[in-house]
C-alpha cells in the first residue's frame, strides 16, 4: 500500500481526496508531520503542529451507502486501542470519537465522503494523534482539555510504531467491517467508552438535551435517558461529559 509522507501540508484529509479523486487505491495513507490547516470536526481547526501523528486514509468499502460514522468508531476504537495497549495509558472513547486520557483528549477523527458525482465513491478518514507534543505550547483555551502521549509518559514516544500499530488496528477492524461484523466493533467500542454510563449534554447548533447516557445503538447513535424517564436517540452533536 502507498504511504505518501509530507514535511507539512494545509491538511492531509485534502491531499487524500485529491489522491482518491483520481483514483488513488484504498488504503493509500497521507501523512504530514505538520498542517497549516488542519481540519477538526464542525468547521473547527485542528492545531497540528510538529511531534504529532497527523494521517488520512483513502477508503473504498464495498458496502453501499457508505455509512461515515461507522468508519469513524473504527478509527476511535482502532487509535483508543493502541494508545491502551502499546503505552499502557488509561484510554478510552468519549462518543462519537474522540479518544481521551481521563478527561483529557489526545486524538480526534475527521470522516470525509465523496461528494463529486462523476467519481468513484471514497471516503477519507482523518486521524491526529498528539502524540510528543507539549501540551504548554498549545493555545492556552486547549491547555486544559487537552493531553498528549508525550506529557502523559514524560518521554518522546516512536511516531513510527504509533503509527504501524494504529495502523494495523485499523486494518483488522476494517476488515472486520467488510465482512459484515460491525457488532464486534461496536463490542469494543463499549468496553472502551467513557460516555456510557454518564451525564452527558449534547449540543446541536443551538439545541441542548442532557441525560444519562446509557448506550449506542448499532448505527452507533447515542441512546440518552431524559431526566424525565424518557429515551432520546441522538445521531450527531458535541458530547460533554458533565
Ligand atoms: C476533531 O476531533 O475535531 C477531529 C480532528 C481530526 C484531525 C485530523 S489530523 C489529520 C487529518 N487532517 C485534517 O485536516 N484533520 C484530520
Amino acid at each position: 500500500k502507498e504511504i505518501h509522507y509530507f514535511r507539512e501540508v494545509d491538511s492531509t484529509n485534502e491531499v487524500a481526496k485529491k489522491l482518491a479523486r483520481n483514483g488513488a487505491p484504498e488504503g493509500t495513507v497521507v501523512i504530514a508531520e505538520s498542517q497549516r490547516r488542519g481540519k477538526g470536526r464542525r468547521g473547527k481547526k485542528w492545531i497540528s503542529p510538529l511531534g504529532g501523528a497527523w494521517l488520512s486514509i483513502i477508503l473504498r468499502p464495498n458496502t453501499l451507502p457508505i455509512n461515515a460514522p461507522q468508519l469513524t468508531f473504527i478509527a476511535g476504537v482502532a487509535a483508543a486501542q493502541t494508545i491502551k495497549n502499546e503505552y499502557g495509558l488509561d484510554a478510552g472513547i468519549k462518543w462519537p470519537n474522540d479518544v481521551l486520557i481521563d478527561d483529557k483528549k489526545v486524538c480526534g477523527v475527521l470522516t470525509e465522503i465523496s461528494t463529486e458525482i462523476d467519481t468513484i465513491d471514497y471516503i477519507v478518514t482523518g486521524i491526529g494523534i498528539d502524540a510528543n507534543i507539549d501540551v504548554n505550547l498549545l493555545p492556552s483555551e486547549l491547555q486544559d482539555t487537552t493531553t498528549s502521549l508525550k506529557s502523559e509518559l514524560n518521554q518522546d514516544i516512536s511516531r513510527m510504531i504509533l503509527v504501524q500499530k494504529f495502523l494495523g488496528n485499523f486494518e483488522a477492524m476494517y476488515d472486520e467491517f467488510n465482512k459484515g461484523n460491525f457488532h464486534e466493533i461496536l463490542k469494543k467500542w463499549r468496553q472502551l467508552s467513557k460516555t456510557i454510563g454518564r451525564q452527558v449534554e449534547i449540543r446541536k447548533g443551538t439545541e441542548f438535551v442532557r441525560g444519562e447516557a446509557i448506550g449506542v445503538n448499532s448505527k452507533g447513535a447515542l441512546i440518552l435517558e431524559l431526566d424525565d424517564g424518557t429515551l432520546r436517540k441522538i445521531i450527531s452533536g458535541e458530547c460533554r461529559h458533565i
